[in-house]
């Protein structure tokens, strides 16, 4: 490898850093939910929303905060798996905000993650089953890291199916919204054979806490629920039979 292509990683990653390091020293206030998102496509279903249509297709999501208001160690201090939930529906700025803190793109330059991917192979599909979050009709969406959009894979309430699929675990059905970590294995194991198994659900684990401390910093609560029939809920979800779902995590209002 030539002098050039040994530095241009580096400097990438240096121009990242130093980017984030400047976001964070930049005070952010509170957001306020933020009603009117970007749409690539809006194809209003006609579901009542308070008058109001919801959005489908594909959403570009509210960008995500790079500063929040609380520090790290608090956050550790509070994490709790949290298995029950208050009324009320989530915002699609705390959406944004959580499918960023598991799987979204903190440098632009190299593509690279919120949370470390063994070889950057990036094995985890991420996904949302809305029940109750504003502007957003129910239905399975996929999470485009690129972009940082959703994009609607189909559509009705899933909750009570996958609650089933789950020893009928109370959070899954009463949650406004689940967080749904798949993985396809064979974006790492073709590169780390055997060991690549582990390495997915090592990643997995990172992808999750970030969920778990970015709910805490927003008031939210959540759990990791990994029993279930994983078949069922792959056949719930309808999407592709290389994925394996390993995680399912409620999100719900404290
Ligand atoms: C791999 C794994 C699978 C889990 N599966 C479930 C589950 O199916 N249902 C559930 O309620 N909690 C599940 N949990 C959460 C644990 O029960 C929880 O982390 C533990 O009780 C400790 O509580 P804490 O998270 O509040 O510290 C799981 C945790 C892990 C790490």
């Amino acid at each position: 490898m030539d002098l050039k292509s040994q530095l241009t990683p580096i400097l990438a990653v240096t121009a990242c850093v130093g980017i984030a390091l400047l976001i964070v020293s930049l005070f952010r206030a509170p957001a306020n939910h933020m009603t009117l998102p970007l749409f690539d496509e809006v194809a209003p279903e006609g579901e009542a929303n308070g008058g109001k249509s919801l959005l489908d297709g594909v959403v570009t999501l509210p960008s995500p905060d790079h500063a929040g208001n609380l520090p790290v160690e608090a956050a550790l201090a509070a994490r709790r798996s949290v298995r029950a939930y208050s009324e009320g529906p989530l915002h699609l700025d705390e959406i944004s905000q959580l499918l960023w803190s598991a799987a979204g793109i903190n440098c632009t330059e190299t593509g690279y993650r919120t949370a470390p991917s063994a070889g950057a192979t990036f094995p985890l599909e991420l996904y949302l089953v809305v029940g109750d979050v504003v502007s957003l009709s129910s239905g399975l969406y996929h999470y485009e890291t690129e972009g940082h959009r959703l994009r609607k894979v189909s559509s009705g309430e899933l909750r009570t199916d996958l609650y089933a699929a789950a020893l009928q675990q109370a959070p899954i059905r009463d949650a406004p919204a689940l967080l749904i970590l798949s993985a396809v294995y064979e974006r790492t194991t073709r590169r780390y054979g055997r060991r690549g198994i582990q390495y997915v659900h090592m990643e997995a684990g990172h992808a999750a806490q970030n969920v778990y401390l970015q709910a805490v910093s927003l008031g939210l609560g959540t759990v990791v629920i990994g029993a279930f029939d994983e078949e069922r809920v792959l056949k719930i979800m309808g999407t592709s039979s290389d994925e394996t779902p390993l995680y399912i995590m409620p999100i719900g209002r404290l």
